[in-house]
């Protein structure tokens, strides 16, 4: 992993209090570099930034990023900007559908505004969710998707490709320094017990001896990476020297009914897996094609699937 220099640098993190941009902005504050978080809570954690505000170059501001977004004067110097600040989970889109295309449009519209202004590198934080239900597996940078532009997936699904594009159009256009990264399913401590997907819903019910429900006949796959590993994965995009997309995740790919045999096992658990139907637009299969992120760095997964489930059940049973 690049170690560099970071005590001169200010990072802001737009999103700190969710779960992957919490361990991001604590990454950066181990390495003593300035990180400003901002968000409005509607899906992140108070008790995050409480552990981010233990470190004494943290500065929070509680602001929208579409509706409120802050002036910043107060900082002399921006270096690094990540773009984080999205809901990301199936429950979010059915719940709060247009916060997320306004985060993911205008959201993402100020803070390009802001990268271009203090003259910093922008970084995108996308999904595999841009290729929809994808055609082509594993799915490589150059698959273009297959999304239903209506489906009830995409107001996230669109909203991170506009994202893209905006992300695009910024670094043609006003020539600023940006990076996409298009993020597959990550897990770990921090995520929300109830945010619906697989892996805290299984592991919640497998800790509450309830049945653990597969949607569909499980056959549907997904690679899964521990947030940490994303994290050193995100810091290398951000030090290369690649504009375009970088998949990010772990190829290990596993079919849903094994996830849940593997989360029975590691936890010990005598719950029941049932079945109920496959919600719609669910895609079939997800992995990522990394060939691209490991010709820029020297990415490999470090924590084990089964040790990322154990260190994921012990956040929640704490
Ligand atoms: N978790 C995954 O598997 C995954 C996969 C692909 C992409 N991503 C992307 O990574 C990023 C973080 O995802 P996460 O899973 O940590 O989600 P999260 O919900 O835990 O974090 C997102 C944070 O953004 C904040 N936020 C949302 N709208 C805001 C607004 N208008 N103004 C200010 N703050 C706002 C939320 O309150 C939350 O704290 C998102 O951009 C998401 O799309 C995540």
């Amino acid at each position: 992993m690049k170690r560099l220099d970071l005590n001169s640098k200010t990072f802001l993190v737009a999103g700190a209090a969710g779960f992957i941009p919490s361990t991001l902005a604590q990454f950066y504050l181990e390495q003593g570099a300035k990180v400003i978080g901002i968000d409005n809570f509607i899906t992140g954690s108070k008790s995050n930034i409480e552990i981010l505000s233990k470190y004494e170059n943290f500065t929070f501001i509680e602001a929208c990023l579409f509706s409120s977004f802050p002036a910043l004067d107060q900082f002399e110097q921006i270096d690094y900007i990540y773009s984080l600040a999205s809901p990301a989970s199936p429950v979010d889109f059915k719940q709060i559908p247009l916060e997320i295309m306004r985060v993911n449009s205008e959201g993402t519209l100020n803070l390009l505004n802001l990268a271009h202004q203090r003259g910093a590198r922008f970084l995108e934080a996308s999904t595999s969710e841009v290729y929809g239900d994808p055609e082509m597996h594993p799915q490589p940078e150059t698959y273009f998707g297959s999304v239903n532009p209506i489906g009830p997936r995409s107001c996230y699904d669109e909203s991170k490709r506009f994202a893209e594009a905006l992300t695009m159009s910024y670094h043609r256009h006003y020539s600023v320094d940006t990076r996409i990264v298009r993020i597959f399913n990550t897990y770990g401590p921090r995520m929300r017990a109830n945010d619906g997907r697989v892996i805290p819903n299984f592991v919640n019910q497998a800790i509450n001896g309830e049945d653990i429900t597969i949607y569909g006949d499980g056959t549907q796959t997904r690679s899964f990476c521990y947030v940490t590993d994303l994290v050193n994965a995100m810091h290398e995009v951000m030090f290369c020297h690649d504009h375009t997309p970088v998949n990010i995740g772990n190829p290990d790919e596993y079919l849903i009914r094994d996830v849940a045999e593997i989360i029975k096992m590691v936890l010990d658990s005598k719950s029941k897996i049932v079945m109920k139907p496959l919600p719609d637009d669910d895609p079939k299969k997800r992995r990522p094609d990394i060939s691209k992120l490991l010709s820029l760095s020297p990415f490999k997964p470090q924590v084990s699937f089964k040790d990322g489930l154990r260190q994921t059940a012990d956040y929640f049973l704490q």
